[in-house]
């Protein structure tokens, strides 16, 4: 197994200025809707990163050629029905997001597929996504255990009015992609508002899909003819959060992070910094697509904080941070109604957990969240720290070591190539110089 040494306590803080990495989420879904368009879609700032480079592979072997012009991704599209049965199953890798969505795309076409992935994938549950779309008339075989491999025998789909049981902007993605092949009309109801960018992203396209005022209902017109087009991809506010946490915790830290999205379905994290004392300076820059910002970070003492169930999507990749930053409050922190963290690359309440309990933080584990009791000063109990494999918890326990006056070490470092293959380099600059920050 590999094994990396992380830097401890930097007395004289993080300083500098980061151009963070294309949203995970937007490159996913510019590829995707880039290939079932007519023409040519250029990604622009795409996130070479693992899980992307699996939905990559995947729409070349559905038959569109995808090209790179310097850093450009550039798509060329087929049309809503211009996809190929693929030679052999897709491997999603590591990669939910690439599963779920791609699941709703082959649903209506007219050819059979099988979807496969890594052991943690393996693990993840699938139904929900293949349930609601078989009330659309797909048909998708899951193992018994609803999981991978899943095999996709593609048929028309009708339109279908669909209320959604757990709040997933994946199961509304997918549900949205199939609905752009039905015979009619498609209504999806959201139990709470999720990430928008899909959405967003095919009215960019030239789609009908419309949100109604109460962001929960979104109707989706069947067939619409989709043109290629121009994307830059904003950077990822998951990515972003590693160091707007890092920043606040650790001493005379300043940080300027450039070109940030901050559409409101992802800035839970940004609201809880806040809520939590966190010194944060947002100076947001003009932009034709997804709303993007710089943000200045300095460091901040921090009080503790309360999650529950209408707060989570908007910040359910970085609740892993939010027990990080919970750990150095003063007081008692609580996040609740997240049992989705159970089904995310790793159980993420038993992972953070534990490697919490390593660096002497009480935590108490619930079914659906923890309990942190923050610790100004950690004892610490294990010096060796553990990714889990997961990108986020590996990110996390980076940033964790940085509170510690003794050097830790990280087991399975790379998982963090999931989404930020050059998260240490980035971590690295932050820790060698001292310049001056400037946030416009
Ligand atoms: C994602 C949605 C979220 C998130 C994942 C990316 C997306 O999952 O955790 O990292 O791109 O739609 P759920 O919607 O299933 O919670």
């Amino acid at each position: 197994m590999t094994k990396r040494e992380l830097s401890a306590l930097p007395k004289l803080g993080l300083h500098g200025t980061l151009l963070l990495p294309g949203d995970k989420s937007i490159s996913h879904r510019a590829l995707l809707i880039g290939a079932i368009s007519n023409g040519e879609t250029v990604i622009k700032h795409f996130l070479h990163s693992n899980d992307c480079l699996n939905t990559l592979q995947a729409i070349r072997a559905l038959g569109i050629d995808v090209a790179q012009h310097g850093a450009d991704i550039i798509v060329h599209g087929k049309g809503l029905h211009g996809l190929k049965q693929p030679a052999g199953p897709l491997d999603m890798g590591n990669s939910g997001t690439t599963t779920r969505l791609i699941m709703g795309l082959l649903a209506g076409q007219n050819f059979q597929s099988e979807l496969n992935g890594d052991s943690s994938l393996q693990k993840r549950p699938m139904r929900r996504v293949s349930d609601p779309l078989t009330t659309m008339g797909a048909d998708i075989q899951t193992t018994a255990a609803g999981t991978l491999p899943v095999k996709i025998v593609g048929r028309s789909l009708h339109g279908a009015d669909i209320k959604l049981q757990i709040a997933s902007a994946q199961v509304k993605s997918a549900l949205i992609l199939a609905a752009l092949l039905a015979d009619g009309p498609s209504t999806i109801i959201e139990k709470i508002p999720t990430r928008d960018h899909t959405e967003r992203m095919l009215r960019k396209f030239g789609a009908n899909v419309q949100t109604a005022s109460d962001k929960l209902t979104i109707t989706v017109e069947p067939q619409p003819d989709l043109k290629g087009q121009t994307i830059t991809v904003p950077g990822d506010m998951s990515s972003a959060a590693f160091f707007l946490v890092a920043g606040t915790i650790i001493p005379n830290s300043d940080i300027t992070l450039r070109n940030v999205n901050i559409n409101k379905t992802r800035t839970g994290i940004l609201d809880a910094l806040l809520k939590m004392g966190a010194d944060i300076q947002v100076h947001e820059l003009a932009s034709q697509g997804e709303p993007v910002a710089n943000l200045r970070v300095k460091s901040a003492p921090l009080s503790p904080i309360k999650l529950g169930e209408e707060d989570i999507p908007a910040i359910i990749d970085e609740l892993p941070l939010i027990a990080l930053l919970a750990a150095c409050a003063h007081g008692q922190s609580t996040i609740t109604g997240a049992q989705e963290l159970r089904f995310k690359e790793t159980d993420r309440i038993a992972t953070v957990t534990q490697e919490l309990h390593k660096l002497g933080v009480p935590v108490k584990e619930l079914p659906d969240g923890m309990i942190i009791e923050g610790q100004p000063v950690w004892r610490i109990n294990d010096p060796i720290l553990d990714s889990h494999g997961d990108h986020r918890i590996g990110m996390m326990m980076a940033i964790a070591a940085l509170r510690s006056t003794t050097r830790l070490s990280l087991n399975e470092p790379e998982a963090v190539s999931v989404s930020y293959p050059a998260f240490f380099a980035d971590l690295n600059s932050l820790l060698n110089q001292k310049r001056e920050c400037d946030l416009t």
